[in-house]
């Protein structure tokens, strides 16, 4: 029986990994939950695990007896007796430090959140450098990333050559790329193929995402950003590939659907039934695949150059996209305006020296304070 700690329990990715547990009860017990609120749905699981310590970031409500609540936040939660395993499907870098904690005190950590490795890859690489495969200790979520982690076992690293990300291309692949300054936010949350929270919607829609998913790829596989790549595969049914040395290419495959991979991370090296969608190879339409074409995504060539000049970098472009997606969901700036705060605040602030944890947290306020303040946005 493996002990869960899920932070982000309330979002999609959270709910999701409640359903996986839900379906092998024999094998998990929920030992904790976190939200940023008490909402309704995280009161409903919070009933339906009465194991679990709890904790949301807006505060303690009276709904929570006071038995349940863990004092010292996700900190505290992850190193509960009986927490075997965290996933961590918050947004933002909340967890960072939670995830710091986590693998210092030997749990497994199974990470959706791209944010920690964003802003602190260098720190988690570092918390994991001991004898051992690190990827049994920090288990990749993202479909991109568990894909690539599938089709590395058994395979020896030097051999590989090439990782190669899918990107479905979001809901303006076919659109005329003059026309992106008029993208309505209804427009850019209408996921083609994935159903997410809106914050990693409109990252797809950019490709921030993807280029967010390359600075992931970077820390948990240790290949240089020249040999991460991404190709457009619009109907997001491979998940990602690996190119060997002999020109051999491995892919992992299946309808888009998160409960695969938050399944396998639970149960790796197990595999079982899953409660995600299944369907025959025949199915699954056109395996097509294109090329990315970097004038339609200035977004991912912006996190791109800015995350191999590496140093602080990786905490700026978090920030300046989270202030950027956040005013373009208001109505404050214009879709095809994101990259360019992105860019901006990349120029203003970056610096080549790689940040320590409280440096990130005070560099993460300094960028969202100032960008918020430009945009004409309320302070947080
Ligand atoms: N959704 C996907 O299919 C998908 C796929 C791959 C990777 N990811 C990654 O997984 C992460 C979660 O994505 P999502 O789509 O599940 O997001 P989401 O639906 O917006 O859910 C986010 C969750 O995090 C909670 N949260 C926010 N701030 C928090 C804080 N400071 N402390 C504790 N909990 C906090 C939210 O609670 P409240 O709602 O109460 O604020 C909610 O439960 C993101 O990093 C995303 O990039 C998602």
């Amino acid at each position: 029986m493996l002990g869960i700690a899920v932070l982000g329990s309330s979002g999609s990715i959270g709910r999701q990994t409640l359903e996986v547990i839900a379906a092998h009860p024999a094998r998990f017990r929920v030992r904790a939950l976190a939200a940023g609120h008490a909402s309704a749905t995280f009161l409903v699981q919070l009933g339906d695990c009465p194991d679990a310590a709890a904790w949301v970031s807006e505060g303690k409500p009276a709904t929570i007896a006071v038995e349940r609540w863990a004092e010292g936040g996700l900190e505290e939660l992850v190193e509960l007796d009986g927490v075997d395993l965290v996933v961590v499907a918050t947004t933002g870098m909340a967890a960072l430090p939670a995830v710091l904690r986590a693998l210092a005190a030997e749990r497994i950590v199974a990470l959706a959140n791209k944010e920690t490795l964003v802003t602190g890859g260098h720190l988690v690489s570092t918390a994991l450098a001991r004898d051992g495969d690190p990827l049994e200790r920090l288990r990749p979520v993202d479909s991109e990333h568990s894909a690539i982690w599938q089709c590395l076992l058994g395979e020896r690293r030097d051999d590989v050559t090439r990782l190669i990300l899918t990107a479905s291309g979001g809901p303006f692949r076919e659109r005329e790329v003059e026309t992106l300054p008029r993208v309505t936010v209804e427009e850019a949350l209408a996921h083609p193929t994935w159903r997410m929270g809106p914050k990693i919607t409109i990252d797809s829609a950019t490709l921030v995402n993807k280029a967010f998913e390359a600075i992931e790829a970077r820390w948990l596989y240790g290949l240089p950003y020249s040999r991460i790549e991404a190709v457009i595969h619009p109907s997001s049914v491979v998940h990602s590939l690996v190119e060997f040395a002999d020109g051999s290419f491995k892919a992992q495959l299946g309808l888009p659907d998160m409960h695969l991979p938050i399944q396998y991370a639970l149960t790796y090296p197990n595999r079982l039934p899953s409660p995600g969608r299944h369907a025959p190879p025949a199915d699954w339409g056109s395996l097509e695949f294109r090329e990315l074409d970097p004038s339609r995504y200035a977004g991912y060539q912006v996190v791109r150059e800015a995350a191999a000049a590496g140093g602080n970098r990786g905490t700026i472009l978090n920030a300046a996209d989270e202030v950027a997606v956040a005013a373009f969901l208001g109505g404050r700036l214009t879709f095809d305006r994101i990259p360019m705060v992105i860019d901006d605040a990349v120029v203003r602030w970056g610096s080549p020296q790689e940040p320590d944890l409280a440096t990130i947290v005070d560099l993460d306020r300094e960028v969202r304070e100032a960008l918020r303040a430009d945009l004409g946005m309320a302070a947080t």
